[in-house]
């Protein structure tokens, strides 16, 4: 069965490149983002590794752990880092889950057989401080992620989780917000004192709150 919005994110145990990870301790508190990719020695999962290397300061600043899960054991992943660092101009500083036994996998439904049989789609998960799932994108393994959108998903799920606002298509972090349905436009007055504008009853924004 497949894992849905909100559902509890199973926990592991894992040989990675930073030795044995407990998936909740490795986590802790904060927000973590698990994702897979087809395999090792492979162009397009190199620079997306490569791309999440040298985001590591924008997903440290929002208080994210990466985790990334490839079938392949742990000596070619060793070798593979050295690539990925010589070829993308960066120090892969995040583990890579050795799931030889595709544990990890199949917890996540990571394998799609209609794709492949064997290799795991490029599957994202994003999971909250309370270790529900938040948010989950599948690629096919022709098309590598865009992990600057990973980041501007995360700003929107950190604010609204916070605020009764929403984000709309294509925002970006300090952009107004809409304000959400159950918030009556009274309500929203006292709210946000920034100031609220009423395009229709039902589309009202607002200055990013947390600013
Ligand atoms: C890649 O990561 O480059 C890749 C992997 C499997 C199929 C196609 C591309």
């Amino acid at each position: 069965m497949s894992l849905r919005l909100g559902d509890a994110a199973p926990n592991f145990k894992a040989q990675t490149t930073a030795g044995e990870i407990d998936f909740y301790e490795y986590l802790g508190n904060g927000w973590g983002v698990l994702f897979s990719h087809p395999a090792d020695y492979t162009p397009v999962c190199t620079t997306e590794l490569g791309k999440t290397a040298l985001l590591g300061s924008e997903f440290a600043r929002r208080n994210v752990k990466v985790l990334a899960v490839s079938v392949d054991p742990l000596d070619k992943h060793e070798g593979w880092v050295k690539d990925i660092n010589e070829t993308q101009n960066t120090t892969v500083n995040f583990p890579i889950i050795a799931d030889a036994d595709r544990n990890v996998a199949t917890l996540y439904d990571m394998i799609h057989p209609n794709a492949s049989a064997t290799a795991t789609v490029r599957s994202l998960f994003v999971i909250g401080p309370d270790k529900a799932v938040k948010l989950i994108i599948t690629y096919p393994a022709s098309t590598g992620r865009n992990f600057t959108e990973v980041l501007r998903v995360i700003d929107s799920l950190q604010l609204t989780a916070n605020h009764s606002v929403a984000t709309p298509a294509n925002w970006t972090h300090g952009e107004d917000v809409i304000i959400v349905p159950s918030v009556s436009t009274e309500d929203a007055i006292k709210k946000f004192p920034k100031g609220v504008k009423v395009v229709k009853p039902y589309l009202r924004y607002t200055p990013q709150p947390d600013l």
